[in-house]
């Protein structure tokens, strides 16, 4: 799995050239290294930073976008109506196959088991033309009984703070992701708003394209107890300059979070504006194992054992991290000096120097906090069992609808990614995929490694994430993706995972609809 780029592989070129070649790799290596890790923080770094990452495209609609025309009404039902819109983008006709899901909570459910249903999962295929809505009447839809967890108990977090540092449009394309963890959670959301100001011959001056309370109102529409502020740090510290660097204004959040922290505040949470918490109960459970009334600094490194060497051992950003209100208090006073004197210039960096070297406090590492420095599929980790209580990157360098992923989370808790065999070929991870396995490969595969789907996995993630086992090819796996989650007309949940057909092979797309009753 690691990068096999021996001479004995390029026997092909001109001798000269192999010769050179040990240099030419060694300096792409350094290229990459030095390009990979200054890019390791992607949240800020596709506005921010330059150069961008390493190109990874999001999905691309693998056919001209469909124009399906409007059907007279009573021509199509809801269900088939939902599957014609045109964002799902599936072919003109799919093969489509649903089961009606029927939870039955308990308390026994154990999350690390995979459990063995001898039945198929997928019963019934159904040809149905998104053209015209030609489909046999009715479409069955399987009773599929699931032992679930019970939902998290509905819980009231104002002891949590949290704050991101973004520019006013990123934060109103992220209200989905937002209002997913925090809606009516009471947990207090602060913004700081980078551009809302803008600055002239050393003034600042309001932007007139920002309209902080019509954000907060947004927000506050999801369910969402938001802030958004303009940058109280006016002058750069490092240079006198003008402050125009993202990175400080996220540094500066400690004493923005605890200007606000009541004395019910537990702990002020450091974000970037893509970190994601599937659900804020197992934070929270994880959160209270650790003493809020002493100074602490709570975070994750990077699983990459490189981003680690080049970034040292830190709270990566994007992973979250989580700072006690006496370690907030003690660096309040010393933040501007931590900025001016940092070594390096990112926020975690920032906040690493100064913890190091102005207080006593060390990093406390918080499992299942993940900063993903991952391109590419991250299916791999998805699929692995893991219970992530973050996720960063997942609309940069990989491209997961996390909202809709982590959906059934509100319905049955842990049952989020938890796993079900089906048969001896299908795996289902609940919100992320359904897997058909060729014949004898699922009985062969170890469930307890992780695959390592993503770009250059290999012994970088062993302190990490091993055991992980070599990816399959795609003949070995056929995967559904989930592509959309959330309610229907009649007060179900659904599921939507998508095979996307290969194109050059002419096949259409599958789709599987999992339906949930609510318990
Ligand atoms: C399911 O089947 C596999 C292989 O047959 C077995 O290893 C595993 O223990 C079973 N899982 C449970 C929860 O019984
Ligand atoms: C789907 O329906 C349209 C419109 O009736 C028709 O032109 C097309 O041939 C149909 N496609 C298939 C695969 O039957
Ligand atoms: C947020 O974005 C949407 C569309 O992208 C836009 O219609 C809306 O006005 C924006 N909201 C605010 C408060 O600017
Ligand atoms: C939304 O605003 C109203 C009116 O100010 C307030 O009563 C309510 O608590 C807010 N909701 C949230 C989730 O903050
Ligand atoms: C916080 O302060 C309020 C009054 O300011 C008081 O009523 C409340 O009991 C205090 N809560 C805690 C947890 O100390
Ligand atoms: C898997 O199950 C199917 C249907 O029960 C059976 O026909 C097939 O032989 C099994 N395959 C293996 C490799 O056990």
């Amino acid at each position: 799995m690691q990068l096999k780029l021996g001479p004995q592989r390029l026997s092909w070129l001109p001798p000269r050239f192999s010769r050179l070649l040990p240099t030419l790799v060694a300096s792409i290596v350094f290229v990459l290294l030095v390009t990979t890790a200054r890019l390791r923080n992607g949240s800020f770094s596709s506005v921010f930073r330059s150069p961008p990452p390493p190109k990874i495209e999001p999905p691309k609609p693998i056919r001209p976008p469909l124009v399906r025309l409007p059907l007279s009404s009573g021509q199509c039902t809801s269900d088939i109506e939902y599957l014609r819109q045109r964002n799902l983008d599936l072919s003109n006709s799919i093969t489509y196959s649903r089961r009606c899901v029927k939870q039955l909570a308990t308390d026994k459910f154990n999350r690390d088991d995979v459990v063995n249903i001898s039945k198929p999962l997928i019963t019934h295929k159904t040809a149905i033309n998104l053209t015209d809505c030609t489909v046999p009447d009715p479409i069955p839809c399987d009773d599929l009984p699931l032992q679930v967890p019970f939902p998290y108990p509905a819980q009231q977090y104002k002891h949590l703070i949290f704050g991101i540092a973004s520019t006013y449009d990123r934060i109103n394309d992220s209200l989905p992701a937002f209002a997913h963890w925090l809606k009516n959670t009471n947990a207090l959301l602060v913004g700081v708003v980078v551009d809302a100001e803008e600055e002239k011959e050393g003034q600042w001056h309001p932007n007139p394209n920002v309209d902080l309370p019509a954000l907060e109102r947004l927000y506050n529409k999801s369910g969402v107890t938001a802030s958004f502020i303009a940058p109280a740090l006016k002058v750069n510290p490092r240079n006198r300059e003008p402050e125009k660097r993202t990175e400080h204004h996220h540094f500066m959040l400690i004493r923005d979070l605890l200007a606000r922290s009541t004395n019910e505040t537990r702990w002020l949470g450091i974000l970037d504006d893509d970190t994601f918490f599937p659900s804020l109960y197992p934070l929270d459970q994880e959160l209270r194992r650790h003493d809020h009334a002493r100074p602490l600094w709570l975070g994750a490194l990077s699983e990459a054992f490189s981003s680690v060497q080049s970034w040292g051992y830190m709270a990566y950003g994007g992973a979250g991290a989580f700072v006690s209100l006496p370690l907030a208090r003690e660096m309040n006073p010393v933040l501007e000096e931590c900025i001016a004197d940092a070594t390096v210039d990112t926020g975690d960096g920032i906040m690493r120097d100064c913890v190091y070297t102005r207080t006593h406090t060390k990093l406390t590492l918080v499992p299942g906090l993940y900063q993903h420095d991952t391109h590419g599929d991250m299916s791999g980790f998805y699929e692995s069992g893991v219970r992530p209580l973050s996720v960063h990157h997942w609309k940069t360098w990989y491209h997961e609808p996390m909202p809709e992923i982590a959906a059934v989370t509100d319905l049955c808790g842990d049952c989020f990614l938890a796993r079900w065999r089906f048969g001896n070929d299908t795996l289902f991870t609940n919100g992320y995929s359904i897997a058909t396995y060729a014949p004898g490969v699922l009985e062969r595969t170890d469930l307890s490694s992780m695959e390592g789907t993503w770009v250059r996995p290999g012994r970088d993630f062993d302190f990490s994430l091993a055991p992980l086992r070599e990816p399959l090819a795609r003949d070995k796996k056929k995967s559904y993706h989930l592509k959309d989650s959330g309610m229907t007309e009649t007060g179900t949940f659904r599921q939507l995972y998508v095979y996307r057909g290969d194109e050059e092979k002419e096949e259409n797309d599958e789709v599987v609809e999992l339906i949930w009753d609510l318990q």
